[in-house]
């Protein structure tokens, strides 16, 4: 049974799908071509692919034989899901082992960027520090201050558990209500322009389909408060980029810290890179050691599972037909 990996992943993870599998793997430190995995897909049982690869009709097509698509990610707006159910190809994801990790890093954008982190250590570096003085890179406060996070799943949830911890009052929007959050963290669910209105830090936690596409633009970024910091560890879709600049860029907002963008990697000449009131890092969210390990190992399992016409450990749901 021969599969594709398409990117060099914790060993862990390729000894799994190597003891079961013939398995070709894409090794270079940029992403598969897309005419290439269109060409090496044709021959496999199982592709386990990344969220920089497109998969859809025509990949699904060269991928005849294909038993499973196994996605080293939770997210999956890469993938066509439609196009692989219509072609009875499962579609496996990674969610639960990446929350924390990601939780973490909303909540490092949130410090950095509230207290200036970047712009301090720049300052520093340039040797501009001359004294202690007590006007200098004065930021903000993030204990008790208010935190309104937009979709309170798994990873909202978390970061609800550490805004709690730092004392901060929590809003949350979400298609229901997070009774555990409610409870745990005294999270209050509210509209989406009463969070945006209120909050200090609004932090973006939900995935990136038709409905919540650009779902903050010029419009939000005007209800909010004038100092407040936007993070986004989703996708970088969910916001509008280019009204995000001109808020940021006309003080509308306060300031932003972003890890995921409408383009990636970032292109070097993108308006967002000429701010600094901004911290911006290059999709990390899941980047520890640990979390990438059990990620790209729940990936091959998936994968595994897939081609041996098992269940798969983590299924994308397919999509209601209208
Ligand atoms: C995911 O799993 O969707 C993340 O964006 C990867 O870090």
């Amino acid at each position: 049974m021969r599969v594709l990996v398409t990117r060099d992943i914790p060993e862990e993870a390729l000894k799994i799908v190597a003891e079961n599998a013939e398995m070709e793997l894409w090794r270079e430190a940029r992403p598969i071509p897309r005419e290439v995995l269109i060409e090496q897909v044709a021959d496999k049982v199982g592709l386990l692919c990344m969220l920089t690869d497109r998969i859809d009709d025509a990949v699904l097509e060269a991928g005849k034989h294909l038993r499973v698509v196994s996605q080293m990610a939770v997210g999956y707006d890469n993938i066509d899901v439609a196009a692989c159910t219509k072609h009875g190809v499962p579609v496996g994801n990674t969610p639960g082992v990446l929350t924390e990790t990601t939780a973490d890093t909303a909540f490092a954008l949130i410090l950095a960027t509230a207290r200036r982190m970047h712009e301090s250590e720049q300052f520093l570096r340039a040797g501009e520090w001359k004294m202690w003085d007590p006007m200098l890179l004065l930021g903000q406060d993030v204990h008790h201050a208010t935190i309104g996070i937009v979709g309170m799943g798994r990873i909202g949830y978390e970061v609800a558990r550490r805004a709690y911890g730092f004392q901060m009052r929590i809003l949350y929007t979400g298609n229901r209500p997070n009774e555990e959050a409610e409870r745990n963290f005294e999270a209050q669910r509210v509209d989406l322009p009463t969070l945006l209105r209120e909050s200090d830090f609004v932090s973006v936690h939900t995935p990136l389909n038709a409905q919540t596409h650009h779902l903050l633009g010029a419009e939000h970024f005007a209800q909010m408060k004038r100092t407040a910091i936007l993070i986004n560890t989703a996708r970088g879709a969910v916001v509008d980029q280019k009204a995000l600049y001109t808020a940021l860029k006309e003080g509308v907002i306060g300031g932003a810290g972003l890890d995921v963008f409408e383009r990636e990697p970032l292109p070097m000449d993108d308006p967002l890179l000429t701010l600094s009131n901004l911290v911006l890092v290059p999709h990390i969210g899941s980047a520890s050691i640990k979390t990438r390990t059990q990620m790209a190992v729940l990936a091959a399992k998936n994968l595994v599972a897939g081609i041996q016409g098992k269940p798969l450990l983590h299924e994308v749901p397919a999509p209601i037909q209208p």
